[in-house]
């Protein structure tokens, strides 16, 4: 049975993530958005221009980071498993945030994954090569390094669908989901 974190906060209580998947959570998110700049950054600049290869080498070490982080999190998960939801909340609602997460722990691997896929031609030996001099073994399967760009869109889709969704609850319902992952925070008394 997990040991789950209480918070009380305006007479609310509420039982929230524990520290470490949130701040897990909130770095993988601005690794994330970083990660979505950088993939649209380097197509800007000329096949084979250091700009180009740096901003590359930038997306490649942020997506391994992404993955390690989405492993840790997963590990995480099986040993304390994410707070119970309130019964207030609906249940068509609980499917989606369900099943949004349950797709973003797909996307989160699946990204860096069809990514390390796409690289795997240029490698050296089956690795590839980081920001510092660190190298990565690749994925030796280049025909799903195809699915890496679709994969991108579906995800911005999907974010936007979760943000929205986080908002909602903090801002139309008082907070009582979105306030399991700080600094959101219940407001009213559900
Ligand atoms: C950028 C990429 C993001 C990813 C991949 C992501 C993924 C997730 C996942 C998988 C969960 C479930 C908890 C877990 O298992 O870790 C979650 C919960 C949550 N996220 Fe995000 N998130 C992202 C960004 C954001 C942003 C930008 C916001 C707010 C503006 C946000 C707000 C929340 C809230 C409030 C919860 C708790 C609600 C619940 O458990 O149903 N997330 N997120």
């Amino acid at each position: 049975m997990a040991d789950y974190m209480v918070e009380e906060t305006s007479g609310t209580r509420v039982i929230r993530y524990a520290s470490i998947a949130v701040a897990i959570h909130w770095l993988s998110a601005a690794l994330i958005l970083t990660q979505i700049y950088l993939g649209f950054a380097f197509g800007d600049y000329p096949k084979g221009s250091p700009e180009r290869t740096e901003l590359f080498t930038w997306h490649k070490t942020v997506g391994v980071t992404i993955l390690l982080l989405a492993l840790a999190r997963l590990a995480v998960r099986l040993i304390d498993a994410p707070p119970p939801y309130p019964d207030s909340f609906p249940k068509w609602e609980r499917a989606v945030a369900v099943w949004t997460h349950r797709a973003f722990y797909f996307f989160i691997i699946a990204l860096p994954v069809t990514g390390l896929a796409a690289v795997s031609k240029r490698a050296v030996d089956g690795w590839t090569q980081l920001v510092g001099g660190t190298w990565f073994p690749v994925v030796p399967i280049p025909g799903i390094g195809e699915a890496h760009e679709p994969l991108v869109f579906a995800m911005i889709a999907l974010l936007i669908v979760h943000v929205l969704a986080a908002l909602k609850n903090q801002f139309l319902t008082g907070g009582p989901v979105a306030g399991r992952m700080p600094p959101f925070r219940a407001t009213e008394k559900s």
